[in-house]
């Protein structure tokens, strides 16, 4: 079969499981089996693809069809123009993330080096994206779940910054090691009972240890903030992502533990996304 004829047969099977992105799907993940680009793909209708590679194609689409995220299928996201290795043992890193990696980078990228802890750290997206721009800095990536640091530490090897970047297995309440200019997290902070109303691709497929916050979301993020206050310089930055509706509750108990808010970035929605605040004693 040539391109076009698995482009359509894909396309119409995804479409009909209402799969909004059917079309884009499916030439990604024609792309990546016969590893031409899209360009290519959009010129040349009639290339015969070979028939082991339109077998492999057929069964992505299947999986695809079960609502299956395109980023396990194709076992990558780009996040901050970096390719970074996935799967499910890994939350997929979503662009919103990217504002809090952008704020850390515009603070520090005329200093020196920095020291940074990444709690919940998952695919490594956030300390090596920031790494990889910070390049005299360094940085510890800790998460519960030991297939997440896997994940990491492969991406740290495929970017080349194992040197500077180490990941460890442990749960935030047990670390100890270390103090550190900068501490940033994405924890889990969906409240448990809104889990079953997520859309299908996210609940039958995200690993419930990076989405599940607790009765009311906030129970990770209460232990970080708390931890943070012991594993930062006085004077040292915490960069933490949040949920909707958690902001009043959240900037309470940062000033309780002895941090002033230093900035509120609101996402495209226009919610607040990311507190950074200072450990002031
Ligand atoms: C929302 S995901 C974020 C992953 C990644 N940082 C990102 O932004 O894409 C949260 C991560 O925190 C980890 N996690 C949850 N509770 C934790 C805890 N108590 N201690 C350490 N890691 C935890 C989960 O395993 C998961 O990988």
């Amino acid at each position: 079969m040539n391109i076009n004829s698995l482009l359509h047969k894909g396309s119409s099977v995804l479409k009909e499981r209402r799969i909004r992105t059917y079309k884009i799907d499916s030439e990604l993940i024609l792309s990546e089996i016969i590893k031409k680009d899209l360009a290519f793909m959009s010129i040349n209708g009639d290339f015969e693809v070979r028939p082991k590679e339109a077998e492999i194609y057929n069964d992505l689409i299947f999986r695809r069809k079960n609502n299956e995220p395109i980023a396990y299928i194709l076992k990558k996201k780009e996040f901050w123009s970096i390719d970074f290795d996935l799967n499910q043992n890994v939350l997929i890193p979503r662009p919103e993330t990217e504002f809090l990696v952008e704020e850390v980078i515009k603070k520090y990228r005329h200093k020196n080096s920095i020291n940074i802890l990444d709690i919940g750290t998952g695919s490594g997206c956030i300390l090596l994206s920031i790494l990889r721009n910070l390049k005299n800095s360094q940085g510890i990536g800790i998460d519960k779940s030991k297939k997440a640091i896997d994940i990491a530490k492969k991406n740290s090897s495929l970017l080349r910054l194992e040197k500077r970047s180490k990941f460890i297995n442990c749960n935030i309440d047990n670390f100890k090691l270390g103090k550190y200019d900068v501490i940033v997290s994405n924890p889990p902070y969906i409240c448990s009972y809104r889990i079953k109303y997520l859309s299908r691709d996210i609940r039958d497929y995200e690993p419930m240890e990076a989405l599940d916050g607790g009765i009311d979301g906030l129970t990770t993020t209460i232990d970080i903030i708390k931890k943070s206050q012991k594993l930062l310089k006085k004077g040292g930055h915490l960069y933490i992502e949040i949920g909707e509706k958690q902001f009043n509750k959240l900037s309470n108990i940062l000033l309780k533990n002895n941090f002033r808010i230093v900035k509120t970035v609101h996402d495209y929605n226009k919610n607040p996304r990311c507190i950074i605040s200072t450990k002031v004693i």
